[in-house]
């Protein structure tokens, strides 16, 4: 069975959507590890819970980018993740990882890139006035959100009013959307 390592920095909404669809059959691989820069947060928290192996650090610990990613990149190859899942990461990835993992990092985004990189991509969406938004799932690259794209999906904001109501729907759609991609992506039919 292959398998797979999230990456996750938040409340984990993302992470459980996947532990998810791993646990009911929807995705045939394994979490082997959640990784995080944030040893307090909700994910780690649920991964610990759900008896996932976590591998958590602190990068101001770390002289360098790759000093840390060399101790990361050491924990996948010794469970043979094959799979890296960004969800809610709040770091670039450096060369240390794309390197062994070019063409499989994935990425969840909250808009419809190239629209709206980086951070807070629903405020900025919001405060661009514009119709609609969504979400879209890439491939890692050294850029920030700039790597290929793999699927969309659009969110109208038509009756959405608040930050809180897009959100919602935003998260909604990630958590259906990344399962399916992840599957597509294991199936090779991507
Ligand atoms: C998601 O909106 C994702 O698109 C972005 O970070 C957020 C993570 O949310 N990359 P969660 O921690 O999975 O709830």
């Amino acid at each position: 069975m292959k398998k797979i390592c999230v990456f996750a920095s938040g409340t984990g909404s993302n992470f459980q959507a996947i532990y998810e669809a791993v646990n009911n059959g929807f995705l045939d691989c394994e979490i082997a590890l959640l990784v995080s820069d944030k040893p307090k947060s909700l994910a780690v928290e649920k991964a610990s819970k759900y008896g996932i192996d976590t591998f958590t650090f602190v990068p101001k610990n770390y002289v360098t980018k790759t000093e840390y990613e060399q101790v990361i990149l050491d924990e996948l190859q010794k469970r043979d993740v094959e799979l890296i899942v960004l969800a809610g990461y709040m770091r670039l990835i450096g060369s240390t990882l794309l390197k062994e993992y070019r063409k499989k990092i994935l990425n969840i985004h909250p808009s419809l890139l190239p629209l709206f990189k980086g951070k807070d991509a629903v405020g900025q969406a919001m405060r661009a006035d514009v119709l609609k938004t969504g979400v879209t799932v890439h491939y890692v690259d050294e850029g920030m959100d700039t790597g290929e794209i793999i699927d969309q999906e659009e969110l109208s904001l038509n009756g959405l009013n608040t930050r809180g109501e897009i959100e919602n729907e935003i998260h909604e759609i990630e958590h259906k959307l990344y399962p399916k991609v992840i599957r597509q992506i294991l199936e090779e039919k991507r």
